[in-house]
């Protein structure tokens, strides 16, 4: 990468800056489970997850702004608007899961929301709520309350982040929904452009910041199959890995099975063969 200077890795993302005003984000193959990276990649991940991202910018630009400028032909790279990130995760929540259930369940609240009693987990929410976190820079990020959070970012910006995620969530999870795929919740992060105008940035609506349940097997009262994880996380339970590093090194058919789950939700999402893309990463654009 010679016009760019790499600024630093995450867990599944180099990035680069390539002037001033524009980054390189290069999604790897990388896949993590309970935050920590298997040492053993998922060809194509990285692609899916660009190519899915793009997918969502290309279609919620009316809600929202979002750091979206190019896609490279490698179909990993995404060329975007450098912004300065807000210092938290936003999370919407249209069903009962993870630290939401366990919140509900001890508390009867998530985040400050107070929710219906006798709710049971995996249950849809009467409606979406904002349950912002903050960004740990190790291990697992934390819950905080709308209070909390405003007084991260401002008022202002906490009440834009809050209306604006919620209504990429709708209109995803509609969208997502027609296709056979529940997004249980996801994750948004926003930044402000030179202008302070808050954009949306990092992926999107992808199923590694999101829980993609498949519609067909939903049952509540439990936790649901990830869509696209559960080969890996089943895996890793058998192992009995105590889910610290190292973790282990997945066999042949766990990596097959997950490649095959993050091009089949690609491909129910978009409508686009994953072929398709890897030709002409720009098919997600139109
Ligand atoms: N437009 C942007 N400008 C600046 N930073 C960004 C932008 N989009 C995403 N980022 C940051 O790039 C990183 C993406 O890499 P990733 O591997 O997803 O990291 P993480 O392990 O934190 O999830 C994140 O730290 C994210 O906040
Ligand atoms: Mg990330």
């Amino acid at each position: 990468m010679a016009d760019a200077v790499h600024l630093g890795s995450g867990k599944v993302r180099e990035l680069y800056a390539l002037d001033a005003e524009r980054l390189l984000l290069v999604a790897s193959d990388r896949i993590s489970t309970f935050d920590v990276v298997l040492p053993t990649d998922i060809p194509d991940k990285g692609r899916v997850l660009t190519g899915l991202s793009a997918f969502w910018f290309a279609r919620t630009r009316s809600i929202c702004a979002n750091h979206l400028l190019a896609l490279r032909p490698d179909g990993r790279s995404t060329e975007c608007r450098r912004l300065s990130m807000l210092p938290i995760e936003c999370v919407v929540r249209g069903y009962l899961a993870g630290s939401g259930w366990k919140d509900y369940r001890t508390t009867g609240e998530v985040c400050g929301h107070r929710l219906p009693a006798g709710m049971k987990e995996s249950d849809k929410l009467p409606a979406p709520i904002f349950t912002p976190a903050t960004k740990a820079t190790s291990g697992h990020d934390e819950n905080i309350t709308g209070e909390q959070a405003a007084a991260l970012v401002g008022a202002e910006r906490f009440a834009e982040a809050e209306r604006l995620s919620i209504a990429l969530y709708q209109f995803a999870a509609d969208y997502a929904r027609a296709r056979g795929i529940i997004i249980a919740d996801t994750k948004f992060e926003f930044g402000t452009d030179r202008d302070g105008r808050l954009v949306l940035g990092d992926e999107a609506l992808t199923p590694d910041s999101s829980r993609f349940w498949p519609a067909d097997q939903y049952a509540p009262g439990g936790p649901q199959p990830s869509f696209d994880k559960q080969y890996v996380r089943d895996f890793c339970e058998k192992t009995g890995w105590n889910k610290t590093y190292p973790g282990p090194e997945l066999p042949i058919d766990v990596v097959r099975g997950t490649r095959a789950r993050y091009v089949e939700a690609f491909e129910k999402l978009t409508g686009i063969a994953f072929d398709r893309y890897v030709k002409d990463p720009t098919v997600t654009l139109g």
